[in-house]
């Protein structure tokens, strides 16, 4: 049998030691990262890594004012402490020593451009773009860099919540990179120790078909 051990021991870690990575094991995760499939192969991505903990923490603050600026829209208490519960899950990478902000550009396809040139109708367009192949080659080189982390000894935590506040994170960082946009950050360390488990999965009989 496959030892699959790194992948059934991933979890997400929101908790993290002050313990400081070598730039060597996150240039590795970095690379491994970009051994995931992307999309005709375009590798449609860009790692910016943060360490400075000024920074790090000057981002969680922006990212909890975004997200109450968003909660002050709430038409109702209810919405809005329902909306303000989650503000952890959004800010739990300000205890991690490091974080990849992982950005990505559009995935290009030719079938896209010939059917534009056509004027074809937007809903044939939708069809077309509706896998959001760059989302899903970032995923992929996300899950590469969680998996080899796990493997590393180090917990992660896979991230697209904060992205509400890119602007604002990318003004602070001083990043800039024409056409990539922010999708998603991973934060990286040691996790503390007794981090909770990894939730439950629904049973596969749930969540897969086989067609024979
Ligand atoms: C695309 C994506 C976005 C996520 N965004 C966040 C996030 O913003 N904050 C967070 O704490 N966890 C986030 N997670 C982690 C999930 O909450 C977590 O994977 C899920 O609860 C299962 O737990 P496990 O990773 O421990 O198995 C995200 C996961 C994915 C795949």
């Amino acid at each position: 049998m496959a030892n699959l051990d790194f992948i059934y021991n991933r979890k997400s870690v929101r908790q993290f030691k002050d313990t400081k990575i070598p730039k060597e094991d996150i240039v590795e995760l970095l690379n491994a990262a970009t051994y995931a499939p992307s999309p005709k192969h375009q590798q449609n991505w860009h790692f910016v890594v943060l360490q400075n903990k000024d920074i790090i923490n000057e981002m969680a603050d922006i990212v909890t004012k975004s997200h109450e600026k968003i909660g002050q829209l709430a038409k109702d208490e209810k919405d809005f402490k329902r909306h303000m519960s989650v503000i952890n899950y959004y800010t739990c990478f300000k205890d991690a020593p490091v974080v990849v902000l992982v950005y990505s550009c559009e995935y290009k396809m030719i079938e896209y451009k010939i059917l534009k040139q056509n004027n074809a109708p937007q809903e044939v367009i939708d069809v077309l773009v509706s896998p959001q192949s760059a989302a899903q080659g970032i995923g992929a080189a996300v899950e590469n860099f969680l998996l080899a982390a796990t493997e590393m000894g180090y917990g992660t935590c896979y991230m697209t919540g904060p992205t509400h506040a890119k602007a604002e994170i990318e003004k602070l960082i001083g990043f800039e990179k024409e056409g990539y946009e922010l999708m998603s950050m991973i934060s990286l360390g040691v996790a503390q120790d007794n981090t909770p488990a990894q939730p439950p999965r629904k049973p596969l009989e749930d969540v897969v078909t086989f067609i024979d």
